[in-house]
C-alpha cells in the first residue's frame, strides 16, 4: 500500500520557514456545511508548502495523505478526477499536510505501512522499519528458506515487529522470540502480529537487554538457533546530521548506540554467547563503517566463544550487515 521512498528518511535537508498560503479551508468556509470540494482544488499550494519545508516526492507524500483522508489504497487512487472532499476531510487533509510540513514522517501520518510483503500499523514512539532492513530480512530468509526443521529464532529489540513478523511470514518453520525495551513497541509488535494472524509463533517480552540481564528470566536456559538484531547503532556524533524526521519525531531509544554505535550489539554478542546454540547463526544490521570493527572486537574478545563469518552490504554497496556464528 505505503512503501517507504528511501529518500524520505535519508535524505538530510534544512527546514525554511513556510510560506504562508491561502488554505482551501479558508476557501470553503463560505460555503454550505455539505459543500465539497475537488481534491484537485484542495491539493493547490500544498506542494510548493511542502517543498519549502524540505519535504521530498511531494507528489507522493500527497497522495498518501488524500489515500488515508479518503480511508482508500493508495494503488487504488490511480487519479484525482472526480474525487471530492466533504469540510470534514478537508480539515483533516490540511491538518495532515501541516504536520507533514513539521516533519512529521509520513509513515506516522499514515499509520501504516508496507515491509515486504506485510503491512504493518505504525505508532509514534515507535521505530519505523527502513528499506535496507528489508534487505537484511531478505538475506536471512534466502538463507533459512531450505531449512525445513523448526527452528527457534531470538530477536533483541523487534520495534515494530517487522523483522520477525516478515521471517514468519515467509518461513513456517520458524518461532521467534522478541524482546523489546519500549513498552510501545512491544504492544505495537505484539498487535501486528495478531493482525498478521501469526500470533502463535510469535512472543515478544518487554525487557531492556542489559549486561548481565540479557533475558528476561522466563527464557532463562533457553538455547536459540539464530539470532537477529538491527540494534540502535548510530553513533552520538552522528546525531547532528539526522533529518529533522528522524531527530524530532524517533524514539533516542531506539537510535543511540553509543560513542562507537555499537553498545547494544556488545550486548547482543554477549547474549549469543549464552543463549544461542553451537553452530549457531546471529545476523545483525549495522552502521556503515561497522562490519571491520566488528570483525576485531568478535576476533579478539569473543575468541573461542563467537566466530565472524563475513559483513555484507547493502543496495547501496554500503558495508552494513554481519554474520558470526556461536563456536
Ligand atoms: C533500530 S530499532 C529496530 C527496530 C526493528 N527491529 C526494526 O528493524 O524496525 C532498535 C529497537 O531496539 C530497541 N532497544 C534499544 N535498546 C534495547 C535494549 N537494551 N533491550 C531491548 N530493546 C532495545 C528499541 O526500543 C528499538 O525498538
Amino acid at each position: 500500500m505505503y512503501k517507504l521512498m528511501t529518500q524520505q528518511l535519508r535524505h538530510f535537508s534544512r527546514t525554511t520557514p513556510r510560506q504562508i498560503t491561502p488554505t482551501a479551508a479558508a476557501w470553503t468556509t463560505k460555503q454550505s456545511s455539505e459543500q465539497k470540494i475537488y481534491v484537485s482544488k484542495a491539493l493547490e499550494g500544498w506542494d510548493e508548502k511542502l517543498r519549502s519545508n524540505g519535504v521530498g516526492d511531494i507528489d507522493f507524500n500527497l497522495k498518501c495523505i488524500v489515500a488515508k483522508v479518503l480511508q482508500r489504497k493508495f494503488n487504488t487512487l490511480k487519479t484525482y478526477h472526480d474525487v471530492q472532499f466533504n469540510q470534514d476531510q478537508l480539515q483533516e487533509f490540511e491538518r495532515l499536510c501541516e504536520a507533514r510540513c513539521a516533519r512529521m514522517p509520513l509513515q506516522h501520518i499514515v499509520g501504516e505501512w508496507d515491509f515486504m510483503d506485510i503491512t504493518l500499523k505504525t505508532s509514534p514512539t515507535v521505530f519505523i522499519p527502513r528499506p535496507e532492513t528489508e534487505e537484511f530480512v531478505s538475506k536471512v530468509i534466502n538463507i533459512y528458506r531450505n531449512y525445513k526443521e523448526p527452528l527457534d529464532m531470538l530477536e533483541v529489540g523487534c520495534g515494530s515487529g517487522a523483522m520477525s513478523l516478515a521471517i514468519l511470514h515467509a518461513l513456517p518453520n520458524i518461532k521467534s522470540t522478541a524482546v523489546e525495551r519500549s513498552k510501545a513497541a512491544t504492544a505495537l509488535a505484539w498487535e501486528n502480529a495478531k493482525m498478521l494472524n501469526l500470533q502463535d509463533r510469535f512472543v515478544v517480552y518487554n525487557h531492556t537487554t542489559a549486561e548481565n540481564d540479557y533475558l528476561p528470566k522466563e527464557l532463562e536456559g533457553r538455547k536459540f538457533d539464530l539470532i537477529i538484531s538491527n540494534p540502535p547503532y548510530v553513533k552520538s556524533e552522528e546525531f547532528p546530521l539526522l533529518q529533522p524526521e528522524v531527530k524530532l519525531y524517533e524514539n533516542l531509544n531506539a537510535l543511540d548506540g553509543g560513542p562507537d554505535g555499537l553498545r547494544i550489539a556488545r550486548l547482543v554478542f554477549d547474549c549469543a554467547c549464552i543463549h544461542l546454540k553451537p553452530g549457531g547463526k546471529m545476523w545483525l544490521e549495522l552502521g556503515n563503517d561497522h562490519p571491520p570493527l566488528v570483525q576485531t572486537i568478535i576476533d579478539l574478545q569473543y575468541e573461542g566463544r563467537l566466530r565472524f563469518i563475513s559483513g555484507y552490504e547493502d543496495q547501496y554497496k554500503r558495508n552494513r550487515f554481519v554474520e558470526i556464528e556461536k563456536v
